[in-house]
C-alpha cells in the first residue's frame, strides 16, 4: 500500500524522465505510422466495395463443391476482362495480365518461370487465376490478403509489367473505349481503384463449375469413373485431403514442402514464405495450391520444376507423406485429378 502510495511522486523524478520521453516519442512514432498507413494506398484497396456473392453448396466430408455465382456485377466483368487482355497495363505496351494467366486453357501461362516484359524471367511459375478469388491468400508465399491487394503485384514487378498508375492510367485515359467504359461505370472515371475493382470483380467471375468432381460431390454417382473413385478413395486414405481440401480443393493453408521427406535441392532454392515472414518456420512453406484444373496446368510446383502430373503425385506422396506410391496408386489419383477441370460459368447448373 505504502509502496504505491510513496511510488507515485516518483513518476515526475528525473529518473523517469526518460521513460516519460520514450512513451511521448512512442506516441509520436505510432501516430505517424497509423497516419501514413490510413493515406497509403493499401487502404483505398481495402475500401473497395465488392457486390459479388457466392452460395456455398455445403456437403458432407473434406472436399466441397464450388459455390454458385448469386450477385456480380457483368459490367465490371466486361470492362475486367478487356484490363486484363489489356497490354496498356505494361511499361512497354507487350504484356498483359492473360500473357501470364491464360484464362480458356488453365488460367496459368504453360511456361516453368514467366516472361515479362522485356523478355525477363521471373523465378515463380505462373498460378492460375481460375477459382482464385477462393484462396484465402494470393501468391505461392501468400503475401497478399486479396485479389485487391494482389493486382498492384504483377503491374509494378520489374520482370512482370514493369509499369505503375501514373503511366497506365493516362494511357487508359487516351483511349476512348476505356474512358467511356469507366465514365459508365462510375462517375470518377479511369481511377487506380476503378481499374482494381475492374479487374478482380473479373477475376470473382472466374469460377469454373461443372467439373465431374463437383458433380459427384453433389450426388450424380456416374460422373467419376472406376479409377477416379478409387483414386478419391486413395487421394483420402493417404492424406492428400489434409492439405488438397474445402471448396477449392486446396488454397486454405499454408504448408512446408518435404515436410515428411526431404524435397529435391531445386524445390529448396526458394526460401518461400520465409522471405515474407523472416521466421524459421516458414522456410519453404508455401499456400497448399488448388488443384481445380490442375490436368491444365503444367509445369508444377512453384518454380515450374515437374512437368508431368504423375511426377508431381509421386514427389508429393514421398515428401510430403513419406510414402513410396505404387504406379497404379499414380495412375487412379491422377485420373482423379483430371476430374478436378472444370468451366468458367456463372451458375453450377449443367449446361
Ligand atoms: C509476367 C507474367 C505475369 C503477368 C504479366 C501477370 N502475372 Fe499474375 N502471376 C504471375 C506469377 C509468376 C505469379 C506467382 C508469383 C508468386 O507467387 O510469387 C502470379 C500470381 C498471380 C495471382 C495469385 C494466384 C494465386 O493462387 O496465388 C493472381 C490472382 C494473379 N497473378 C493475377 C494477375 C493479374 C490480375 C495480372 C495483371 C494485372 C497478372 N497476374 C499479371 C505471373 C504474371
Ligand atoms: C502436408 C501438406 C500436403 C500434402 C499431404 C499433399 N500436398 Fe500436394 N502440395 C502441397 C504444397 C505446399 C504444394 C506446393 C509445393 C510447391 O509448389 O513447392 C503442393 C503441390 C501439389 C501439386 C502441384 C500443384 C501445382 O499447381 O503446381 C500437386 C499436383 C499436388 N500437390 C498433389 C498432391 C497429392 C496427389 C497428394 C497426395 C499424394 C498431395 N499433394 C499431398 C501440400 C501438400
Amino acid at each position: 500500500m505504502n509502496n504505491t502510495l510513496q511510488g507515485k511522486p516518483h513518476l515526475f523524478m528525473p529518473k523517469h524522465y526518460s521513460r516519460i520521453i520514450f512513451l511521448i516519442i512512442a506516441f509520436i512514432f505510432v501516430f505517424t505510422v497509423g497516419y501514413f498507413k490510413s493515406t497509403e494506398p493499401e487502404a483505398l484497396r481495402d475500401n473497395i466495395i465488392h457486390e459479388t456473392t457466392y452460395q456455398e453448396r455445403p456437403v458432407l466430408g473434406a472436399l466441397q463443391p464450388l459455390p454458385i455465382i448469386t450477385a456480380i456485377n457483368k459490367d465490371w466483368v466486361m470492362l475486367g476482362e478487356a484490363l486484363f487482355n489489356s497490354t496498356l497495363l505494361s511499361a512497354d505496351n507487350t504484356i498483359s495480365c492473360a500473357s501470364c494467366h491464360a484464362v480458356n486453357s488453365g488460367g496459368d501461362d504453360g511456361f516453368p518461370v514467366s516472361v515479362g516484359v522485356g523478355s525477363k524471367t521471373g523465378t515463380r511459375n505462373s498460378p492460375t487465376v481460375l477459382n482464385s478469388s477462393l484462396n484465402f491468400r494470393q501468391f505461392w508465399d501468400g503475401r497478399s490478403l486479396t485479389l485487391n491487394d494482389q493486382a498492384i503485384g504483377p503491374i509494378h514487378n520489374p520482370v512482370e509489367m514493369g509499369s505503375n498508375f501514373q503511366q497506365i492510367i493516362p494511357k487508359l485515359k487516351a483511349t476512348p473505349t476505356f474512358a467511356k467504359a469507366f465514365k459508365d461505370l462510375d462517375p470518377n472515371g479511369v481511377t487506380e481503384k476503378n481499374v482494381i475493382k475492374a479487374i478482380t470483380t473479373y477475376e470473382e467471375s472466374l469460377i469454373t463449375h461443372n467439373s465431374p468432381i463437383d458433380k459427384y460431390l453433389l450426388g450424380d454417382e456416374t460422373a467419376l469413373t472406376i479409377q477416379q473413385k478409387r483414386g478419391l478413395d486413395k487421394f483420402q486414405q493417404f492424406g492428400c485431403i489434409t492439405c488438397h481440401q474445402g471448396r477449392n480443393i486446396g488454397g486454405n493453408l499454408f504448408q512446408k514442402i518435404g515436410r515428411i521427406d526431404e524435397a529435391p535441392p531445386s524445390l529448396l532454392k526458394d526460401k518461400g514464405r520465409f522471405n515474407v515472414t523472416n521466421e524459421n518456420k516458414d522456410l519453404h512453406v508455401y499456400k497448399v495450391p488448388s488443384l481445380r484444373n490442375v490436368a491444365l496446368t503444367a509445369p508444377y510446383f512453384h518454380d515450374g520444376s515437374v512437368g508431368k502430373l504423375e511426377d508431381a503425385v509421386r514427389l508429393m506422396g514421398r515428401m510430403q507423406l513419406g510414402i513410396m506410391l505404387a504406379d497404379d496408386d499414380v495412375d487412379d489419383i491422377t485420373a482423379l485429378l483430371k476430374s478436378f477441370t472444370g468451366k468458367v460459368s456463372t451458375s453450377g447448373e449443367s449446361q
